[in-house]
């Protein structure tokens, strides 16, 4: 796991440099899309790389998750998420941008079909992800399985008070949601996980310094071959070893890149 503190807009320049080199190597690149505040600057970035040429007409692309039971084109719905903060922004194909189907008759053929769908892809080559207040990623809230794979949750109280702001208010917020499971997580080639702002700054120390444990669900990253962490000074407060990050990555060989 490489943590990396930064300032301000910095982590989506860095995470976009990751994307970008990734799509120069591999034009078809499976790309997996978190929402939420976090993954904002790095799609900013990539839309303004697009406009100076970055191509990403052949690759495709994964949501994390999606609420059960918003109606198609719900604003809030992650598909139109997605949509709105990145793909419609750059040239990637609407066919090639995919999320678990919140709205099916049959919720776990389509969590089943969703998995398949990303192995039919390869595979994802790169997963962004934010950290929930509590530890979550994608939206396995603590308790989730390590092994887990896209399926129906329970948001906890406290997720749906953290989204409450997307939506008009703590009612509209759906209670159910389908998530790529932590086994599908895991299976990424790549994993970078941005968090910003002293409300992540628990969550973050439990997840790269606490115990690997299922109710601190990030915590399963430690066991990722290849997670990048990038943090603002507000995230990474509570680290006991913010110093020692900082000096690995202040002397980190040019070459090594993410
Ligand atoms: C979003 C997702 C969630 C968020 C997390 C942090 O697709 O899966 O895990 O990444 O809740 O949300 P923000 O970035 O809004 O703080």
């Amino acid at each position: 796991m490489e943590v990396v503190i930064l300032g301000g807009r910095q982590a989506g320049k860095l995470a976009a440099d990751a994307i970008e080199h990734l799509l120069r190597r591999k034009p078809d690149a499976v790309l997996g899309l978190a929402t939420g505040s976090s993954p904002l600057p790095v799609y900013d970035e990539l839309a303004a790389r697009h406009e100076r040429g970055l191509d990403f007409s052949r690759a495709s692309a994964f949501a994390l998750d999606e609420y059960v039971g918003l109606p198609a084109g719900h604003p809030e719905s992650y598909r139109e998420v997605v949509r709105r903060e990145f793909t419609s922004r750059v040239n990637i194909a609407p066919g090639n941008v995919h999320g678990p189907d919140g709205s099916a008759a049959d919720i776990p053929a389509a969590c089943a079909a969703y998995e398949e769908a990303i192995a039919a892809a390869g595979g994802i080559d790169l997963q962004l992800l934010g950290v929930g207040t509590d530890g979550h990623i994608g939206f396995n809230e603590p308790g989730s399985s390590f092994t887990s794979r896209t399926r129906i949750k329970s948001l906890i109280e406290q997720t749906r008070r953290d989204n409450a702001r997307f939506f008009g208010s703590l009612a509209e917020v759906p209670h159910h949601v389908l998530t790529q499971g932590l086994g599908t997580i895991m299976a990424a080639r790549h994993v970078i996980l941005l968090a910003t702002g002293a409300q992540k700054a628990q969550a973050v120390s439990d997840f790269i310094e606490g115990p690997v444990a299922a109710v601190c669900p990030a915590s399963i990253l430690q066991f990722h071959p290849h997670a990048t962490i990038l943090l603002d000074e507000a995230a990474a407060s509570a680290l006991k070893l913010a110093d020692f990050y900082r000096h690995t990555y202040d002397n980190k060989p040019a070459w090594q890149g993410l």
